[in-house]
């Protein structure tokens, strides 16, 4: 197993306890916008996106389109792996990015 999906299941394990209070698919979104240590950088999305910074244009893209930025941002500026688009944490991360749709 690698170091990723070590990271994903202790993050779906504290993304539970949070299930009482927030959706799953948006408190899941949190703590991995929150994670520094999805990629070698050691830094996470909020690191460049504190409270949405830059996120304010996302109602312009379609999820297609959200998946591939957020990968891209994922590959280039965390030093991370690829998350598939259909995944549980992707779509996670779409659902969180859209709440700082302006
Ligand atoms: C090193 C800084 C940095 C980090 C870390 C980072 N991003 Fe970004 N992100 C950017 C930059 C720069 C842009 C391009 C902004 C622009 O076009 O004005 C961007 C654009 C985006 C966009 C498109 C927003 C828009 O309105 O154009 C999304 C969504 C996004 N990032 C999500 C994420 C997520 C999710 C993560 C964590 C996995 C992340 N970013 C990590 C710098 C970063």
């Amino acid at each position: 197993m690698n170091k990723l999906c070590i990271i994903i299941g202790i993050l779906l394990m504290t993304g539970f306890q949070a299930l009482a209070i927030e959706s799953p698919s948006l408190s899941l979104g949190k703590t991995l916008f929150e994670s520094v240590e999805l990629g070698t950088k050691e830094r996470g999305c909020v690191t460049c996106h504190p409270h949405g910074r830059g996120l304010d244009m996302v109602g312009d893209f379609n999820d297609t389109e959200l998946k591939d930025i957020i990968n891209a941002c994922l590959r280039d500026a965390l030093g991370a792996q690829l998350i598939s688009s259909e995944s549980q944490e992707m779509n996670a991360l779409v659902s969180y990015v859209r709440k700082f749709q302006k």
